[in-house]
Formats: structure tokens, sequence, C-alpha cells
């Protein structure tokens, strides 16, 4: 079969945290595998939308270097993809001001982030309500066709599709209409209590904590206090999910046999994690360390990918500022 169907990929990701285990198998890994398949890609650190909740200058500015170094630590190249931070691209942010003149406050009203702060009772900043036009300018901005996003950012695609639906219906076709492309539902990361791994819910694994900090961490997994002997049904449990995710199939199936016929214990478990993890990422740690040795590398990644971005942001800004009048 011959594929000729081309995809211009975009993401962006929040330097709200370091990356764990979940951002991982959720979605970076998955943005890496996209690369060598789309004929374009757009990475950015979303900066902007960051901060909605991270108020401190220092962390904001780390946390968005930290993140970058991370992806390209992890594998994102700079020579098939174009890395670089959302702030960097003022066009981005113009753009979201003509997108906004024709945003209905109904849709806005009916986005998630929006609508369960207000259901705490809690107030919105105007940031956080126009959240989703931003994020249709981010799209929009790169013609990109295809997003990989999570579950819980599809109705946010649906915004913008919906931002553009009307912008071309009102002035002419000017936006590439984008689609999501649904991350694997299957890479639901579990964290060192069970639930869902989030750094909302502090019980993350980073992907590049201290491995001796890690195994400590690893070592205080919650697990249940069956017997030792008692036969166990390896899907079942949390630890053994994490473990999928680092071993290879024979491994895997090894630890599977062991479980069904009971008879061991969780500190075994936790031990092989550790060390699978540890292995997993090994790579990706000495590349990392590499970078952080050559911060100017870094800089000039994102300089270069910030540069290819305004081009072609400013380009489509171009084609929407003539479409509705003001150029
Ligand atoms: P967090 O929940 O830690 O705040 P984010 O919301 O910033 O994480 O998530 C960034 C990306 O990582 C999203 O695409 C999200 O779907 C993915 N992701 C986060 N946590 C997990 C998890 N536990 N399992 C799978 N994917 C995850
Ligand atoms: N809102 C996304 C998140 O929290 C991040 C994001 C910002 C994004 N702009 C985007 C994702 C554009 C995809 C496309 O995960």
């Amino acid at each position: 079969m011959t594929v000729t169907q081309t995809m211009r990929v975009l993401s962006g990701i929040q330097p709200t945290g370091r990356f764990h285990w979940g951002n991982y198998f959720g979605a970076i890994r998955q943005y890496i595998d996209l690369q060598d398949q789309a004929e374009e890609a757009f990475h950015f650190m979303a900066n902007l939308h960051a901060l909605n909740t991270v108020r401190s200058r220092e962390d904001l500015s780390r946390l968005t270097l930290e993140a970058a170094v991370d992806l390209l630590a992890l594998g994102l190249n700079p020579e098939k993809a174009t890395l670089f931070v959302q702030s960097d691209v003022p066009e981005v942010s113009e753009l979201c001001w003509l997108l906004m003149t024709g945003t209905p406050m109904g849709l806005l009203e009916r986005c998630h982030a929006y609508k369960d702060k207000k259901a705490r009772g809690l107030t919105a900043d105007a940031g956080l309500f126009t959240y989703p036009v931003l994020m249709a300018a981010d799209i929009l901005a790169y013609d990109s066709d295809t997003v990989p996003v999570g579950e819980d950012q599809v109705q946010h695609i649906e915004v913008c599709r919906d931002l553009a639906g009307s912008f071309n219906h009102q002035y002419g076709e000017t936006f590439v209409m984008p689609k999501a492309k649904l991350l694997e539902a299957s890479a639901k990361v579990p964290g060192i209590d069970g639930e869902k791994m989030s750094k909302s819910y502090n019980n993350t694994l980073e992907i590049f904590e201290d491995p001796k900090a890690q195994r400590k961490k690893i070592m205080r997994i919650v697990t249940d206090s069956r017997p030792m002997e008692e036969p166990k049904e390896p899907g079942d449990d949390h630890l053994y999910q994490l473990y999928s995710l680092f071993a290879d199939d024979a491994k895997r199936e090894d630890m599977a046999a062991m479980y069904r016929r009971g008879g061991f214990g969780y500190g075994e478990v936790k031990k092989a994690l550790a060390d699978e993890a540890e292995t997993y990422f090994a790579e990706a740690r000495a590349r990392r360390k590499d970078l952080e040795a050559h911060p100017q590398r870094v800089r000039e990644i994102l300089a270069d990918g910030a540069s290819r971005a305004r081009k072609k942001a400013a380009e489509v800004l171009l084609r929407a500022q003539q479409a509705c009048g003001v150029k």
C-alpha cells in the first residue's frame, strides 16, 4: 500500500512541571514517533498557556527551558521537527485576537477548564476563559492538519474547528481545518498510588529524576495486602502495568506468569521495575547531560525553531488580516 497522505503535525505541551512517565508514554513518545511520518512537525512549549498557573518568573523560564531539553534528550530531532517556545511567535497572539472577535461567549462557557473551576466556586481569569482561543490560534497559525492530543483536549480541537469554520464562512477560505489525533488511550499510566499519574495528584515518577531517589520512590509504591502465595491477575495491578511499559515481551510474559503462580513479593517486582526504567531512559539521560553542558546549543535550536515557526505564522496571519480587512 502506498501512503500518499501528508501530515502537518502540531503539538503543544505546557511547561508546568517536570515531565513524568505519564507524559512520556501518553504524549511525548508518540510525538517522537510521528516526526518520521509527518511532512512537517511543529512542537512547542506552551508558556503563554502555562502563565495561567505558573506565577513565578523564575519557575516559568526554568520549566520552559527544561521542557525543551527534556524533549530533545528524549529524541525530538530538530532536523525533522521544529521545536520552539510559544511566546517567541507573537503572530499567534495577534491571530488569537482576530479569532476572539468571532468567538461566542457560550462556546467558551462550555469548555471544561473554565466550567470546572466555576463549578468549584472559584473565579477564573480571562486567560483561563479564553485559553481555547489561544490554542486555536496555535493550531491555525501553522496550517496544521493533525493535532495529537489526549482525550482532555479533544473539546479544544472542536472549538478550534468551530472558529476556523466560522471565520472561513464569514471571510472566505483562510484556515486549514485541523483534526485531533487521539493519543493511545491504553497509555493511561498509573502513579505511585495507583491513580492516574498526574502532577496535580503528587503521585508522579519523573523521567529525569535521580535514579537513586527514584528507586526509593518506587519501593514506596502502594500495593495490596493479599498473602504472598495467592495467585494474582497481573493486568489488575498498577505495579505490573508500570513494569509492562518498560519491559520487553519476554520479560513481561515471565512477570505475568509469576503473578499467576503466586508466591512472590512485591519487593521483587519493584526492584525489577526500577532496573528496567533506569535502563530504558539511560540513553536519554546521557543525552540530557550533554545538552545541559551545552546550553548554547539548546538556545540555538530554539532560536532556529522560532524563526521557522514565525515565518509560517506570519504568512497565515497576513492571510487572515487581509481576509478580514485589517491589512
Ligand atoms: P498532568 O496531568 O501531570 O498535569 P498534563 O495535563 O500536563 O499532565 O499532560 C500533558 C500530556 O501528557 C497530555 O497529552 C496528557 O494526555 C499526557 N498525560 C498526562 N498524564 C498522563 C497519564 N497518567 N497517562 C497517560 N497520558 C498522560
Ligand atoms: N492545552 C494543551 C494542554 O494543556 C497545550 C496546548 C496549547 C496545545 N496549545 C496547543 C496542544 C495546541 C495542542 C495544540 O495539554
